[in-house]
């Protein structure tokens, strides 16, 4: 047999040794380094992306990486990727990992636990002293969240998509901060890695990532096989009014555009519960008010929607319904003045190719059995994920563990210590079978 060759029996058995090395008391360690990164006082963790702090966190992963005797470097997106050379560097690396930014109050799971368990994988290779045929590399994506600045998935994004960076830079945070320049300052903050080109081949790639919802937990099964993401659409809406006296103006001669949005918000929330046997899921999660000042009707109202299903005809029903309630609202004499939507973002739902879900649940049963469970769930994922966006660049799957409570995006975001060694087990067997393929 040439070296470079593998029989299906190397393969597996090489992904069973690196999955009986992951070790618990290092990925718990791992975590927790990485959360300190900030840490909340409640327990949560706020690292938006490209903050100073999230610079700190990633000067820290490059140091932990190194020391693993990964190669480190960045590209244009300024996302980071550890590499573990394979025995035929030629090959496209095999790619795992996820984010390291937060919501603005985050938990230090959502995204942090991908990234730190993709690098116990390289640590149990190192451990079992495994050489694989590809290389593998744990990637730590750029602005998942999309709560800095929006969109979300940016750096996985234009990582499949180039050209997507060029609108991207110009995008703003609240204070006015361009994503360009902080993205030029995260590039420079780290002279001493090397750049990468944007859309390099990969031959796979698996995230592995906390539920974020109910299913797993309720199901009281740790590991779940992930089938596809469900489709997501964005938009901003704009009601503008007229800034006036809150004590001196007649009620009904007011444009006040925060009646315009209420009456909207009223309509949605009506529709959207008329549609719960459709699973559609609608959140109004920004709102600006201008003055927003207490004694001065509201001169414009802007809110986001953010609304999501796993069937695309359920948004595209949805997006006539919200031309409708413009239309209503626009009817109002109390609400006169105008509103406009615009779109931000949307996404198809993703599917994943049936051969790497196959994957993913015989190194997830391989885990479970050794811990009395049978078989992992099936389920959709209810949150985005990078994973959305390499599926269309390469084959990919994803992993996940439980939620306690099916809570996140928020500081008591939390899966026990069990959940998340079987998580990391998984996907050091998925990975290391893909990296021998
Ligand atoms: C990702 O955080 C999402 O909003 O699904
Ligand atoms: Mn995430
Ligand atoms: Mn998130």
């Amino acid at each position: 047999m040439n070296s470079l060759s593998f029989t299906e029996t190397d393969a597996t058995e090489s992904a069973a040794r690196a999955q009986d090395h992951v070790d618990d008391t290092r990925l718990q360690r791992a975590i927790a380094d990485l959360a300190a990164f900030g840490a909340r006082d409640d327990g949560g963790v706020s690292r938006q992306t490209l903050t100073a702090i999230d610079l700190e966190a990633r000067r820290h992963l490059i140091e932990h990486a190194r020391a693993l005797g990964c190669e480190v470097g960045i590209d244009a997106c300024a996302n980071l990727f550890f590499r573990r050379a394979g025995l035929d560097d030629t090959l496209p690396p095999v790619l795992t990992g996820s984010h390291a930014d937060t919501q603005p109050v985050g938990g230090k799971l959502d995204g942090a636990y991908g990234v730190m368990a993709g690098l116990e994988v390289i640590a149990a290779l190192n451990d079992a002293g495994l050489r694989t045929r590809r290389a593998i590399e744990v990637v730590a994506w750029t602005n998942e969240e999309g709560s800095r600045f929006g969109p979300g998935c940016m750096g996985s994004s234009a990582f499949v998509e180039p050209a997507r960076l060029t609108a991207f830079r110009t995008a703003t945070d609240g204070d006015g901060v361009r994503f360009g320049d902080a993205l030029d300052a995260a590039l420079a903050a780290v002279p001493d890695v090397p750049q990468l080109p944007m859309a390099r081949a990969m031959a796979s790639c698996v995230e592995l990532h906390i539920e974020q919802g109910p299913v797993l937990e309720r199901a009281n099964v740790p590991l779940g096989v992930v089938t596809g993401i469900q489709s997501v659409r964005w938009f901003r809406v704009t009601c503008m009014g007229q800034m006036a006296h809150a004590g001196t103006t007649p009620m009904d001669e007011r444009a006040d555009a925060m009646a315009s949005a209420v009456a909207l918000a009223q309509r949605l929330y009506a529709y959207a519960a008329a549609e719960a046997a459709t699973q559609l899921r609608l959140t109004l999660g920004r709102w600006l008010v201008a003055p927003n000042s207490v004694n001065t009707i509201p001169g414009s109202v802007t809110f986001t929607i953010d609304a999501r299903c796993v069937d695309e005809a359920v948004l595209d029903r949805f997006e006539l319904a919200l031309q409708t309630a413009i239309a209503d609202v626009r009817g109002l004499r109390a609400t006169r003045n105008d509103i406009t939507v615009e779109s931000l973002f949307r996404q198809a739902p993703t599917h994943f190719p049936a051969d790497m879900r196959a994957l993913v649940e015989t190194g997830c049963t391989r885990a479970l059995r050794q811990v009395g469970h049978d078989q992992p769930v099936r389920l959709t994922s209810g949150a985005f994920h990078d994973a959305m966006y390499l599926a269309g660049h390469c084959p990919t799957a994803m992993i996940f563990v439980p939620s306690r409570g099916g809570i996140s995006h928020n500081a008591a975001e939390y899966t026990d210590a069990p959940a998340l060694l079987l998580g990391a087990q998984a996907l050091a067997y998925t990975v290391t079978a893909l990296a021998n393929g």
